[in-house]
């Protein structure tokens, strides 16, 4: 079996880790994959915007199974290209991805199918949402968010800290701060509570949930500074509980199915869906059409089972007949960033210790990292690693991420010191 992986994050490095244990597995491809991917799969030069080449690609390599990681090309149709062209791939086709690609479709397929949301408004000018604001915010905040409708790599939400802020940031979504991105503003009110990720498998016929997973996604440890891709995750999530899980399925998950066959919208790939939970009560924040990152990590490093098989049977339309099974160990993945980020960063800079973390018995996937003239591994985005453990406990798979944490420097190189630190107050 031959596989394309397309993408070049922490996400796809993943991926291509548990992809290539599968049974019967030959060659791994990664376009435009980095420089850790490249010790697990053959990089190709494609960039994941150029759909027809990776089409091309696929076909003349005797691709069977191409699994897409970032948004921007399932949003742009890579999925319908290469299904017209009758190549298998796991991701849903652009008109499912709007999911993701619009906050105000995403909302309105929620409200149809009544699942639980925050209530919302979409303005399609900036009066509209000035006066929406005022109308109903009228008390201040905290109480607002607003979202750009379209992608704007994760920038485009603010939590709004008074009306002014908001109304402010809705304006400039409509001057341009997003581009097309900002032409529809979402205004929603703020949902207090715990935060959780939950990844599902789809061929629009059978759901499965994976395990359970938690994101940080403020800079700073205490969830303080900015928000960001996400700066480390683990799972099992103790927040999702059994009552909790059960709430999810009936509540979240089953009317989503039902959603997707009335709309007759074509799911073969990962919903993420992004949950504030209160009191047990879990509500949906966002949908994703595609793994979380890094939130995958840990996933990866407790899925049991024939990877490669099981998301052939989701793009098939066969997922009922997968099997899927999870280790009871813990997992955890730390990510290391560049100085600076969110915000501006260098680039080019040369890591060390990366031998050393794999001895101390971490799996270090790679981020933003690439290869300079002279063949070392330098860093090239934002996020730069995620360094990854398991553990009997999610106490030992901490210890255990942080030991190989403590092996790489890289100049301006940070990460936050309490991944995980959330769900031990569920464990007291
Ligand atoms: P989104 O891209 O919609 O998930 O928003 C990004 C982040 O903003 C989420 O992960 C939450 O931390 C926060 N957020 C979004 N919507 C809300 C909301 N209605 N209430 C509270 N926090 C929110
Ligand atoms: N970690 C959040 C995301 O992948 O969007």
């Amino acid at each position: 079996m031959n596989i394309l992986v397309i993408g070049s994050g922490g996400r796809e490095h993943a991926l291509v880790w548990k992809l290539k244990s599968g049974k019967g597995v030959e060659k791994i491809y990664c376009a435009p994959g980095n420089a850790g991917i490249a010790a697990d799969a053959q990089c190709v030069p494609i960039q994941v915007n150029e759909l027809e080449k990776l089409a091309a690609f696929a076909a003349e390599h005797a691709i069977d199974l191409t699994v897409v990681g970032p948004e921007a090309p399932l949003c742009a149709g890579v999925a319908d290209v290469f299904r017209a062209k009758g190549l298998l791939v796991f991701g849903p086709g652009a008109a499912a991805a709007r999911l993701e690609g619009s906050k105000d479709f995403a909302k309105s397929f929620m409200v149809k199918h009544g699942i639980p949301t925050a209530r919302s408004f979409t303005a399609t000018d900036a009066k509209a949402a000035v006066d929406y604001i005022a109308g109903e915010f009228a008390s201040g905040a905290p109480g607002i968010v607003v979202k750009a409708d379209g992608l704007a790599a994760g920038k485009g939400v603010l939590v709004a800290g008074s009306c002014k802020e908001a109304q402010e940031f809705a304006q400039g979504c409509f001057e341009g701060s997003f581009g097309a991105a900002g032409s529809k503003v979402v205004i929603e009110e703020l949902l207090t509570g715990e935060e959780a990720s939950l990844l599902a498998l789809t061929d629009g016929k059978t759901i499965v949930p994976l395990a359970s997973s938690q994101d940080h996604k403020r800079v700073f440890d205490n969830d303080e500074g900015p928000n960001t891709g996400g700066m480390g995750a683990y799972s099992p999530a103790p927040v999702v509980n059994a009552e909790v899980e059960k709430a999810i399925q009936k509540t979240i998950l089953t009317p989503f199915l039902k959603g997707l066959q009335e709309d007759k919208l074509d799911f073969r790939g990962l919903i993420f869906i992004g949950l504030m939970i209160e009191n047990n009560v879990p509500k949906v924040l966002e949908f994703n059409v595609r793994f979380g990152d890094p939130e995958v990590q840990p996933v990866m490093r407790r899925f049991v089972g024939d990877l490669p098989e099981v998301l052939s049977k989701v793009a098939a339309g066969d997922l009922a007949s997968a099997r899927i099974g999870w280790s009871p160990d813990a997992a955890v993945s730390v990510v290391m960033a560049a100085g600076g980020y969110p915000g501006k960063y260098a680039k080019g800079t040369p890591i060390y210790g990366l031998k050393e973390a794999a001895a101390a018995g971490t799996v270090v996937f790679h981020a933003g990292t690439t290869f300079d003239k002279e063949g070392r591994i330098v860093t090239a985005g934002g996020r730069v690693l995620g360094v990854s453990a398991t553990g009997a406990t999610i106490q030992e798979a901490i210890a255990a991420a942080y030991k190989g944490v403590d092996q790489i420097h890289f100049e301006g190189g940070f990460c936050r010191r309490d991944i995980g630190a959330k769900a031990l107050k569920f464990l007291k």
